[in-house]
């Protein structure tokens, strides 16, 4: 009954809206979820049996495991049987990019909540029991937090990389001005609705189906192979939608994967492993912290001439993806100015904290922080507005980014201008000044930032995808790829170039689960490369379709092949509606013994890197746009509140409005609370303190702007983006930057003295102790 309603209620919807997709489509996912029906691994029916799994983690942050004792939580009742490495048939080791990640602890532990054992028993309730009479002793041994600590050690995950254009030392001659200083920005928790899980069941001959909640389904089926010592065509991995991923499951939806699998393994059974709040908070990586150091020299008429800066990523105790983030921080280091004299260099540092990781943007966002810092502290020192040498700056057609890649179709200066412009920021600014002459307990404060953010993922042999499409008997369509739902709209995406192609209602498409078995070898849904790489083989496999198709048409109604459409689920010859309709062409081709099935691959063209040299052409374009932050300072609470943020932002020609739309506020909420609130912390020994929502505070409904607006800039699009419909999932989170610098103007305006610091996020707390130094 309620599924006839709920599809009944998606068809209304769907008829109500235009004929036109690209304006009116919303995530059609979003039906199913406020209906409660949407389905998450902890909705899998489970098989009768099913055993449940709960991890034992690290109660230190570094250390010699002396003893462990499990003889009384293995003697209670229901525990099946407790797994350590020991029970590992092949590799201990779930390391993606660098080998350094043993799935269980052996000897030493390496942070706090470092898995060590897996207890299985009848019920979650039973085995958490078991995990508190578990008895474990371990010897201290030294504890590094922070990422300069690890630098004084010697302590890296790999060697450090640099980028550089021109000759900085010889540029810094020529500079007026020349301005040094230190930046840090902390990490961020993911909170991705849905904690990490996944559920394991015994197929036969040792066969082993897994449904996660991951990113990338392929980790997840090669690492369970690597442990378990079986060939990847013994794993099959199913993949429904996610609750939120945001980068947390690129690499880190992977162990628990592995555990459930191990356990199912041994016991021929059905294993279900979900982490609660605490455990997910305590035992998963975050985004990373930095502590980075620039020096920026600029000319009279505020050019920058050169600009260096040394970023310090707090890795946490294992590389997971953290190489191809501090490599992405390098590319984003000059966000969207062009700067003529550049030298870069990221360390990634190894600490005894939860290995950091994936997380929207992935370290773009850290390197843009330190060069608008920058550009603040110039603009303090000189006395100008920092939107006089972000002005300045701006990057054009054919200027060169640091690492070799020639920009194009360069929209730095047209969305600035277009954001000036529509939004008159000469009114905007006088009324600020109008309003904080006026008020003495409250101050208004303006940012404008600018983003230029990098499509592809920036390893080269990552960029592939591959879908499956098949047209049933009675025309409907069932469409596999690699994308993986994650409440971005890439299912929505796919549904609506099937249905253009084909000219048929989305009602008449599916996407199924993202299934190894049906698209095999895949990169992980991330990168906000999912909709051009899964789209662009979706595309291509339902033309090859389409030809198919016209050509039976053709036969069928003696028409030339090239005389052939499809509208509204009819064929046409030469725009004349025929008698034949989609079913009955379906039906005639079936007939004839036609494949109704394809598979695509698309690989970006033209995209390349050399690592030897650091230079090359990484990016198949750049998504760029324009903030600007405008906030309301409290000067006796230091509180702050955001009236309005305004954003001309490049969609490209966006195929799907409301979806895209929503990745732009969300992703701007995200960063705003990054920037300004979400504020992790560690104890010196490791310890996370921040472990509830009670001490980790995100934006809600009453901390996000009062008013968002998007302009979408109007420009051709890319064609190397979907049907031109530029990638949008992470570009906008970097709106939120320009959060900390509206904060920070708002504080200037009250406290002449305020020396500028950048130290994100900025709490209230930070902003009274600013508001009030001397
Ligand atoms: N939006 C929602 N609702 N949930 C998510 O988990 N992840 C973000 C972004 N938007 C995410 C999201 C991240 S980190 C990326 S890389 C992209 O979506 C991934 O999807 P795309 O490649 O289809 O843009
Ligand atoms: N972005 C996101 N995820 C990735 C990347 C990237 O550039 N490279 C590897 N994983
Ligand atoms: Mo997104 S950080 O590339 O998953």
């Amino acid at each position: 009954m309620l599924k006839d309603t709920s599809n009944n209620i998606l068809k209304t919807k769907l008829n109500a809206v235009s004929k036109d997709l690209k304006e009116s489509i919303k995530n059609l996912d979003s039906y199913t979820h406020v209906r409660g029906e949407s389905l998450y691994v902890d909705d899998v029916n489970i098989r009768q049996g099913t055993f449940h799994a709960v991890v034992f983690d690290s109660p230190k942050a570094h250390g010699k495991i002396k003893h462990i004792d499990y003889s009384k939580a293995e003697a209670l009742e229901g525990v099946i049987r407790i797994f350590t490495y020991k029970d590992i048939p092949g590799k201990n080791e779930i390391g993606g990019i660098i080998p350094d990640e043993p799935l269980f602890a052996e000897n030493e532990v390496h942070f706090w909540g470092m898995p060590i054992a897996l207890i299985v028993a009848e019920t979650e309730f039973i085995a958490r029991k078991a995990r508190d009479l578990i008895d474990i002793n371990i010897e201290d041994l030294p504890v590094i937090t922070t990422a300069k600590e690890a630098k004084t050690k010697g302590s890296f995950i790999n060697a450090p990389r640099s980028f550089s254009l021109g000759d900085t030392e010889n540029a810094y001659k020529d500079c007026d001005f020349i301005f040094e200083g230190e930046t840090f920005s902390n990490g961020q928790e993911h909170l991705y609705i849905e904690a990490q899980g996944a559920y394991a069941e015994p197929l036969e001959n040792g066969n082993i189906k897994i449904t996660s909640s991951t990113q990338g389904p392929t980790a997840v089926q090669k690492t369970v192979a690597q442990v378990l010592g079986v060939s990847m065509h013994k794993i099959e991995i199913d993949v429904t939608r996610l609750g939120g991923g945001f980068g947390g499951k690129e690499d880190q939806a992977t162990p628990w994967a592995v555990m459930a699998a191990l356990a199912t393994h041994h016991l021929n059974q059905s294993v279900k492993l979900i982490l609660n709040r605490h455990d997910d908070l305590r035992m998963t990586g975050k985004r990373h912290p930095y502590e980075s150091s620039y020096k920026i020299g600029l000319s009279k008429d505020l050019k920058i001439l050169a600009y260096e800066a040394e970023f310090l990523q707090n890795s946490g105790a294992a590389a997971d993806l953290s190489p191809a983030i501090a490599e992405r921080t390098l590319f984003h280091a000059t966000n969207s100015y062009y700067v003529p004299n550049v030298t870069t260099k990221v360390l990634s540092c190894k600490t005894n904290l939860p290995p950091n990781t994936a997380f929207r943007g992935f370290g773009g966002p850290q390197g843009m922080f330190v060069i608008e810092s920058a550009i603040a502290k110039a603009a303090s020192e000189i006395g100008v507005s920092p939107r006089q040498i972000q002005e300045a700056n701006l990057l054009d057609e054919n200027d060169t980014f640091s690492y070799g890649q020639i920009a194009k179709q360069v929209e730095a200066k047209t969305s600035w201008n277009s954001a000036k412009n529509i939004f008159n920021i000469e009114a905007l600014e006088r009324d600020i000044e109008n309003f904080n002459r006026t008020n003495k307990a409250f101050k208004k404060g303006l940012a404008l930032m600018p983003i230029a953010f990098g499509i592809s993922f920036t390893n080269t042999p990552m960029n592939h995808a591959r879908a499956l499409v098949h047209i049933y008997l009675d025309g409907s369509i069932g469409i596999s790829t690699a994308a993986v739902e994650m409440g971005q709209g890439v299912n929505t995406k796919m549904m609506q170039i099937a249905a253009e192609v084909f000219s048929v209602p989305i009602e008449k498409t599916k996407i199924e689960t993202t299934n190894t078995t049906r698209v095999a070898n895949t990169s992980p849904s991330a990168a906000s490369s999912t909709a051009d790489l899964n789209g662009k083989a979706t595309l291509m496999a339902c033309n090859s379709l389409l030809e198919r198709l016209k050509k039976v048409a053709s036969e069928d109604l003696n028409a030339p092949e090239d005389s052939i459409s499809l509208k509204d689920e009819c064929v046409y010859t030469n725009g004349e509606k025929s008698k034949l309709s989609w079913t009955d062409l379906i039906n005639k081709a079936m007939l004839k013994r036609v494949a109704l099935t394809e598979n695509a691959h698309y690989a970006t063209p033209e995209i390349h890197f050399d690592k030897t040299k650091e230079k090359g052409h990484p990016f198949a374009y750049h998504v760029y746009g324009t903030a600007i932050v405008i906030t309301t300072v409290d000067c006796t609470r230091g509180t702050y509140e955001f009236d309005s943020v305004k954003i001309v932002h490049d969609y490209g020609k966006s195929m799907s409005k409301g979806i895209d739309l929503g990745q732009v506020e969300g992703a701007l909420a995200q960063g705003i609370g990054w920037m300004t609130m979400e504020e992790i912390a560690y104890n010196k020994d490791g310890r996370l303190l921040s472990n509830a929502l009670s001490t980790y505070k995100i934006p809600d409904l009453f901390s996000v702007p009062k008013n968002v607006e998007v302009i979408p800039l109007e420009t051709k699009g890319h064609e190397l983006a979907i049907l031109k419909s530029k990638a949008v999932g992470e570009p906008p989170l970097m709106y939120g930057i320009g959060a900390y610098f509206a904060i920070q103007n708002a504080i200037k305006a009250y406290n002449p003295n305020y020396n500028l610091k950048f130290h994100a996020p900025m709490t209230p707390e930070k902003v009274l102790m600013s508001l009030y130094q001397n």
